[in-house]
């Protein structure tokens, strides 16, 4: 079994469903409301743990109802959560959602997940350096991003970097990243509208762009490929980027090539999809294998 370690967000989210997106100053009645775990943290170790990995989360939530709502969630899925803090100065994290013609739009309240310090993160250095790869996104501050990156580049560990949201990133952050993973729009922002063929070919086997239902494109070191999505009926696609990003990072750190790891992530994410809620249609590994 292999063992990963997840530093992010833990929130909760909120998702208004509703047939068409508000105007500006306009009020419409929407269809159904909802409440369900999220933040792409706590999303990719729910994944990760549902395809058979050993998961530490180390994150934060509040002493409030959410926080113990997401506590549960992980304790119900197998996520380990000896690094999970719960933190009295903030809230539990929020994400408030729309889901409208086909998409999602998406307001992230950081909460406690602003106190994911390095402080933390050097509470789980034992986890860190025992794991076969380690998984980081975005709804965290940057200086915990840029100290996960430096310890796991000194303890030789695979870091897999979610540049989700999208904020500008250090060219040194990058150097000691193993697999970066911006969907498109990430890709345009952390490197500046370059043309993404040029970028590709400077990160081979390293930058992996995922294009939702078009798959994810990578440079394989001699020619730039696409590894299409599967079709399905897309439900919510909210969480198909950490569904993707954990099955990815499990399949590596179990030693598949590129080319498989992807296509496991892949189904994996297509799967995700065809239910609602970003943990709602997370896969389990039979769920995965029985589809290939
Ligand atoms: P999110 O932020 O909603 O979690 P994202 O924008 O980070 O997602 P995407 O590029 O939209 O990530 O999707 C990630 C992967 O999920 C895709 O590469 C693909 O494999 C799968 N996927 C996404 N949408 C669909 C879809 N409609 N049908 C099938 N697979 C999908
Ligand atoms: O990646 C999907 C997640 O992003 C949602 O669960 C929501 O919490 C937002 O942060």
């Amino acid at each position: 079994m292999i063992k990963m370690t997840i530093i992010g967000s833990s929130s909760i989210d909120l998702v208004v469903t509703t047939s068409k997106r508000p105007n500006q100053g306009e009020t419409i009645i929407g269809e159904s409301f909802k409440t369900v775990p999220g933040g792409k943290g706590a999303n990719q170790a729910v994944a990760a743990a549902r395809l058979g990995a050993e998961v530490f989360m180390v994150g934060c939530v509040g002493e409030d109802n959410f926080g113990e709502t997401i506590i549960n969630n992980f304790t119900a899925n197998g996520v380990n959560t000896t690094y999970v803090e719960r933190v009295t100065h903030s809230e539990t994290g929020t994400a408030h959602i729309t889901l409208a013609e086909g998409d999602n739009s998406i307001i992230v309240v950081k909460g406690a997940n602003d106190y994911v310090t390095p402080d933390l993160v050097e509470k789980a250095l034992n986890v860190i350096s025992e794991s076969d790869v380690v998984l980081i996104q975005q709804e965290i501050p940057k200086e915990t991003v840029e100290y996960v990156a430096e310890i796991c580049f000194a303890n030789n560990v695979p870091l897999l970097l979610n540049p989700a949201p999208a904020r500008p990133i250090s060219k040194t952050v990058i150097e000691k990243a193993t697999y970066l993973t911006p969907n498109e729009s990430e890709a345009a922002i952390l490197f500046e509208d370059k043309d993404i063929h040029e970028v590709l070919k400077e990160f081979p086997n390293k930058l992996l762009v995922t294009e939702g239902k078009n798959g994810v494109r990578y440079y394989d070191g001699i020619n730039e490929i696409v590894i299409p999505a599967y079709s399905v009926e897309a439900v919510d696609t909210t969480g198909a980027g950490d569904t993707f990003n954990a099955a990815f990072a499990v399949a590596v750190a179990e030693g598949k090539s590129m080319e498989d790891s992807i296509r496991f992530a892949n189904r994996a994410a297509s799967l995700s999809v065809t239910k609602f809620g970003a943990q709602g249609g997370m896969p389990t590994r039979e769920e995965v294998e029985g589809s290939l």
